[in-house]
């Protein structure tokens, strides 16, 4: 059993140090060192120590001389350095150092089962808590006011811009390009939605493909060896009776496959290439150009002299009942995979339950989407994960009056956490997808760490 009894370090006064070291080196030899499960572990690790702390006669901040040694430098930080660099074992040992004590706590259950108190500290507690969280509430209402929401004018100059543009360009395509079997093109987003954040900057341009339900058929991700749900491989059927030509698509068919590759590039050639822009533009009075790679489908436009929209390209199809995007997988061997489009579908329903019960559920992803935009540190976390966090804390909480936005904040900020720990998010509306898999290890346990170090004050989130 080498490697897994103490370490040798002594210099803990209370066994807390040795304890972690323990579970830490056992947890390795049984998990092996991966990313998501160290996460897990050292979170593990935090909420022992604390624990442990919290059932010692004195809280953590009022240990004195003795005891203080051991909380500025926990033994176990040495122990996962190949994850956590020097700076963050000083914040994440800073931020031990801040934990809540048990009176001040705003919500202890996340590290522990609630034990029962007596009844006159527990009134006064919930007194503290009531009023912290109250400060907490303010704060984030202020946060929605100076830095979430966006003016309507603002709103309304950049929707104005992407319409016109969209005219523009269905009836360019209508011309230069009329056998090319499309739909009309719409716009869609959360500009749209009105769940766009801090600035009006983006918007999705749906262009519908049409494709002849005989010839095409889907293929699941799971059922592939790529495995991947919540993804789809398009495979062109009965080729001997329709051979290849037939389809105007063909021509973007890679290896037997619908390549959604082939398709966006189709588009890029007519939007990077034979699209006079400045023209359109100076028409239009606003400054149009493609954006710089590698954003190939998209498109820059300055519609006010400080603000600018990006209008993205999304070639779209719908096969059955099922509506794909061609919005690549982050990594480079899936490229050939088209994404199950299942926003449109998450967002309907968070807005269906805050308008049945006039709820914050709306306001609170509005809120964590201006965080993570804000913050380049949780810049990987995407509206679709938040939602669906935001989803499930809906099957878990009915009352989300507006008189409890910071305990759901809260909530849905440890269950954040609790799927990094677990490195999977299911997607609320197809339990399969894990909505986390395009994360690297190392970005879950950045995501989990940044986010963990401010479960003391969540209201550092707020500062950026
Ligand atoms: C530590 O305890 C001593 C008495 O035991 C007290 O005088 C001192 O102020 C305490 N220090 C801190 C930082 O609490
Ligand atoms: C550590 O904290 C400092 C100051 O609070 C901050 O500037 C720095 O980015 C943090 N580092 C990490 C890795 O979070
Ligand atoms: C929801 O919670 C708030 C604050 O605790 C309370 O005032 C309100 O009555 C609750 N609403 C429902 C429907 O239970």
């Amino acid at each position: 059993m080498a490697g897994a009894g103490p370490r040798k370090g002594k210099k803990d006064d209370n066994g807390i140090g040795t304890a972690i070291d323990f579970v830490l080196s056992n947890a390795r030899l049984v998990l092996g060192v991966g990313g998501a499960a160290m996460l897990g572990i050292a979170t593990l690790a935090v909420k022992r120590m604390y624990d442990r702390a919290i059932s010692a006669p004195s809280s953590p901040t009022r240990l004195n001389q003795s005891g203080k040694r051991s909380w500025e430098e926990p033994n176990w930080l040495g122990s996962s350095s190949r994850l956590l660099s020097q700076d963050m074992k000083t914040n994440l040992s800073r931020s031990l150092q801040t934990l809540p004590t048990e009176s001040s706590a705003t919500d202890t259950d996340f590290f522990r089962p609630t034990k029962p108190k007596p009844s006159a500290k527990r009134s006064q507690v919930e007194l503290k808590k009531s009023r912290l969280r109250l400060s907490l509430q303010e704060k984030l209402f202020a946060y929605y006011r100076r830095k979430v929401a966006i003016p309507t004018d603002e709103q309304a100059l950049a929707k104005q811009a992407a319409v016109d543009i969209c005219a523009e360009l269905r009836s360019f395509l209508r011309a230069k390009l009329p056998d090319m079997p499309l739909r009309d093109m719409y716009l869609s987003g959360s500009l749209y939605d009105d769940l766009q954040v801090v600035t009006a900057d983006h918007i999705q341009l749906i262009v519908p493909l049409m494709l002849e339900q005989n010839l095409w058929s889907c293929i699941p991700g799971e059922e592939t060896i790529m495995n991947i749900p919540g993804f789809y491989l398009v495979r062109r059927e009965n080729p001997e009776y329709f051979p290849r030509g037939s389809s105007y698509w063909d021509r973007c068919v890679v290896g037997g496959y619908l390549s959604p590759k082939a398709v966006a590039e189709t588009f890029e050639k007519v939007v990077a290439g034979s699209i006079n822009w400045p023209a359109i533009g100076s028409l239009l009075d606003y400054v149009i150009r493609p954006a710089a790679p590698p954003a190939d489908l998209t498109l820059e436009v300055q519609y006010d002299p400080e603000r600018r929209l990006f209008i993205d390209f999304l070639p779209s199809l719908t096969l059955g009942d099922i509506v794909l995007v061609a919005k690549p997988h982050r990594l480079a061997q899936n490229d050939n995979l088209w994404r199950l489009s299942l926003r449109p579908a998450e967002t309907a329903r968070l807005r269906a339950l805050d308008q049945c019960d006039s709820g914050c559920r709306c306001l609170c992803l509005k809120i964590f989407k201006a965080v993570c935009k804000l913050n380049p540190a949780l810049g990987h976390l995407t509206a679709s994960q938040l939602t669906n966090v935001i989803l499930h804390l809906s099957q878990e909480e009915s009352n989300w009056s507006q008189d409890v936005l910071a305990d759901r904040f809260l909530q849905a900020l440890k269950g954040l956490i609790r799927y990094l720990e677990a490195g999977v998010l299911p997607s609320a509306l197809n339990p399969k997808v894990n909505l986390f898999s395009e994360l690297t290890p190392e970005e879950v346990d950045e995501l989990g760490y940044t986010l963990y170090s401010s479960l003391s004050e969540p209201e550092v989130l707020l500062q950026t």
